[in-house]
């Protein structure tokens, strides 16, 4: 570890690219040489590296380093506090240009609190915030004292009530794509490596936890020091340089519970049991994942279970995956979500898609490298359905971002800087991609690809990666001895065609065609009771989503009747079946519906039911406005961002 550290580092110190195959060391911002204590990770400079998403100029002058210092404000919903950032900086160049976006800036100053001159620049739209142009005048740190807004995107402020616990305010931040410059003024660019340290200050009562080191001490949740009348401040540091949306915080009435001997979870209080519970194989996810594609370099490894309203399954942050209480099923049928999580600390938080547009080798990487955690613990049968449904899911996703010729299906994107990165960010970047790797995998054999895949992530650690730099490292790593397989797998088209090649390999469930069947006997007019009993919960959701969108009452009832469909606690198949029964304008699920949309705002749910409640007519469209009446407060932007429009929502007109 420590040697590829500081091969790293002076990889940065000489220039060189981060891509060994890219022509990039003469347009490289020198790194210090001598005396650097903190590591500085190289930057790409190369066209397809571009990020057109962030403002930041990084050729000129680029951040190296955050230092926070904040208090959370839950009363005015507002962080308010300063960031320090080191800024590396070409020669000769004036200014830094940072991202941000509604932030409310005090002043900037240099270390010795001399004013710096600073300006924000217009805004390219709401979505990209504006600049914030630093002029240097010699420095190498600057210090922004600031506040985010009280809204401010990336944010969630949950009152007491919309905890668990009902006993402390809560507070988390989700960075990805492009929300952390809500809340911290940095160059917010995956391509741009920060390492970072915080002092964090919260009332007595709340504990605060960072995605950096600092959560667990001595084994037990860090429990702060004294910082003033009533408050604690909690300290955090990130030592590694990380792409910046993987700053996060949360803070609340919560606890810790160890797993094992490097692993944990985070809850409130009274959920602390049963996610410790359903979390208990973490350890053996880690060393399964160690076994497969090398040492997790990032010490600990917790979940933090977080109340309801987060809008994702789960979302990487280093050291501290932030995870939906909808995957605690109680019976560890959606562990996947960690194994997934987890597999972000190789895909994703050591190699980082340089840009947005590369998405893929985040999120195409890691849920092949989930499913092979999966197998590892659960054996083939349980990674076989996940990969089956992955697959239709892929079918699925395809169609909706326009059909096998759209450019959205292509792995490498061309997202234009009007477009939110969100937008482009689709399940095709997962499940083609995940198909990519299998369809490697298939082609040199599993020992091979397990080996060159372990390479990849030795030898890219800590840097960031385009489409372009890893088929260059694919081509000399894997396929250097043997050109034609290469040939015929057609790498090219794979990444920058849209599409699904006809080589792609597709996992079939030998458990499926018995559920498809059953379904389609069911949906011919068979009876309830002759579905069989499906023993896991991917069989039972395979189930459901096979049969037929049309369906008779007498059939929807029988089918509720027989599986408690409407009460099910398993929020996979409480999805499934609503998808269904909802489409039907089945009136006997709209309390269950009505129940799941305003107790969780996970988007992955909540977006598909509510469009399909606003095609069924004014039927629909009533039930969607009255339910998105209530459960809107309770929702994160994300969410929100995506719902307003599909439930035509407008302040004030809901
Ligand atoms: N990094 C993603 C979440 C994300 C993607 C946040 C894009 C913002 C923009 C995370 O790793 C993820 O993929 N989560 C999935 C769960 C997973 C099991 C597929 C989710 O939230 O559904
Ligand atoms: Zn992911």
């Amino acid at each position: 570890m420590q040697i590829r550290l500081t091969a790293v580092l002076a990889a940065a110190a000489l220039g060189l690219g981060a891509c060994s195959s890219e022509p990039a060391a003469d347009n490289q911002v020198q790194a210090p040489t001598a005396g650097a204590e903190r590591m500085v990770a190289s930057v790409l400079l190369t066209p397809d590296a571009r990020d057109v998403h962030s403002y930041a100029v990084p050729a000129e002058a680029r951040v190296t380093h955050v230092s926070l210092d904040l208090e959370a404000d839950f009363a005015a919903k507002v962080m308010r506090g300063s960031a320090t950032l080191d800024v590396l900086a070409a020669e000769g160049a004036q200014q830094v240009i940072l991202d941000t976006r509604d932030l409310n800036i005090a002043s900037v100053t240099n270390t010795a609190g001399q004013p710096l001159q600073w300006q924000m620049g217009e805004a390219r739209d709401a979505l990209h915030g504006a600049p914030l142009m630093v002029q240097l005048n010699g420095a190498k740190q600057i210090k922004v004292n600031y506040a985010s807004a009280p809204g401010a995107a990336a944010l969630q402020w949950l009152s007491p009530e919309q905890t668990a616990d009902k006993r402390q305010p809560f507070l988390f931040s989700q960075g990805q794509a492009i929300l952390n410059r809500t809340w911290i003024p940095t160059q917010d660019s995956p391509g741009i490596r920060q390492t970072w340290d915080a002092r964090i200050v919260v009332p007595d009562g709340i504990t605060a936890t960072m995605s950096g080191e600092g959560n667990v001490v001595n084994g037990g949740a860090a429990r702060g020091e004294p910082a003033g009348e009533g408050k604690r401040a909690f300290a955090f540091r990130m030592d590694k340089p990380v792409a910046p949306y993987l700053i996060a915080i949360a803070a609340g009435d919560i606890a810790f519970k160890p797993t094992g001997p490097r692993s944990g979870v985070w809850a409130e209080p009274s959920q602390l049991e049963r996610v410790a519970n359903e979390f208990s194989e973490t350890e053996a996810m880690i060393k399964a994942a160690e076994g497969l594609y090398g040492p997790y370099e990032w010490g600990r490894y917790d979940v933090l279970v977080l109340p309801p309203s987060f809008p994702f399954g789960g979302m990487e942050n280093p050291l501290l995956t932030f995870a939906t209480p909808t995957v605690v099923a109680g019976d560890k049928s959606l562990t996947s979500l960690v194994a997934h999580e987890l597999a972000h600390s190789w895909s994703g938080n050591l190699v980082t898609n340089a840009t947005w547009n590369d998405f893929w080798l985040n999120e195409g990487f890691t849920s092949y490298f989930e499913n092979r955690i999966m197998e590892t613990i659960y054996g083939r049968e349980r990674a076989a359905m996940e990969a089956d449904l992955a697959w239709t899911s892929m079918q699925e996703s395809i169609a909706d971002v326009g059909g096998l010729e759209s450019a959205d299906t292509q792995l490498q994107l061309n997202l234009g800087a009007e477009r939110d990165p969100d937008e482009g960010m689709t399940q095709v970047a997962y499940d083609k991609g995940a198909t990519f790797l299998r369809t490697i995998e298939r082609a040199v054999g599993r020992e091979r690809f397990d080996a060159y895949l372990k390479g990849y992530f030795a030898r890219h650690a800590f840097q960031p990666m385009t489409s372009a730099g890893f088929l260059a490292d694919i081509r000399q790593h894997l396929f250097a001895d043997d050109p034609q397989t290469a040939q015929t797998i057609g790498l090219d088209a794979w990444v920058y065609q849209p599409g699904l090649p006809a080589n792609a390999v597709h996992i079939q469930s030998p458990a499926f065609p018995a559920v498809d069947a059953a379904a389609k006997t069911f949906a011919a007019g068979g009876q309830a009771a002759a579905i069989p009993n499906w023993g896991t919960t991917w069989e039972m959701v395979r189930f459901l989503d096979q049969l037929p969108r049309e369906m008779t009452a007498d059939q929807l009832a029988a089918l509720d009747q027989r599986f408690s469909l409407n009460a099910a606690g398993n929020s996979e198949i409480r999805f499934a079946w609503l998808k269904l029964a909802l489409a039907n304008q089945y009136a006997p699920a709209t309390r269950s519906a009505e129940q799941f949309l305003t107790s969780m705002g996970r988007r992955k749910f909540v977006q598909p039911l509510f469009q399909i409640l606003m095609e069924q007519g004014s039927w629909g469209q009533t039930l969607a406005t009255r339910i998105y009446r209530t459960a809107r407060p309770g929702y994160h932007s994300v969410t929100t961002g995506t719902v307003d429009p599909i439930v035509g929502y407008q302040a004030g007109s809901v």
